[in-house]
């Protein structure tokens, strides 16, 4: 969700026409994840809501909004454990429809500043 292609809409478009990988970095927010600054969650309450009513968490939601919509990016998620790693390998099994598709494309980060930022 952080690292959508708002502000480098122009390399990314121009990459999947051609047809060249994109690889994006921090697509869960990041060393900010880690120290609270960015929570996915919070940030993306919308998100999280769609995530709570197809029964995956936000982190496999946004995982899998990335594959559907930009194919030619390479996501490299990190993480610290097993649990994690397999919570977001389930973003494999989420299937969007268009309207939910067109519902996170608008969604837009709530969370104006994180506890002591
Ligand atoms: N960003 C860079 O510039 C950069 C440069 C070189 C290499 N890397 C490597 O690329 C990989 C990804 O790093 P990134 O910076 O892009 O970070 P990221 O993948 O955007 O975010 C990682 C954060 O997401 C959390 N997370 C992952 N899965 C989760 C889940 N299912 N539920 C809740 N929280 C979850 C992790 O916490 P937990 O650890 O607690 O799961 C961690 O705080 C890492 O291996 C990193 O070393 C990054």
């Amino acid at each position: 969700m952080y690292a959508r292609p708002d502000s480098q809409k122009n390399v990314v478009a121009y990459c999947q026409e051609k047809g060249i990988a994109f690889m994006a970095s921090k697509c869960l927010g990041g060393l900010d994840a880690r120290d609270g600054r960015r929570d996915l969650r919070a940030d993306f309450p919308d998100l999280a809501a769609m995530a709570d009513a197809k029964g995956f968490s936000a982190h496999a939601l946004c995982v899998a909004y990335y594959r559907h919509r930009y194919p030619h990016m390479l996501l490299i998620p990190g993480t610290r454990t097993v649990a994690h790693a397999e919570d977001v390998a389930a973003a494999r099994d989420v299937r969007f429809t268009e309207a939910e598709l067109a519902a996170v494309d608008g969604m837009r980060k709530k969370r104006k500043k994180a506890p002591g930022a």
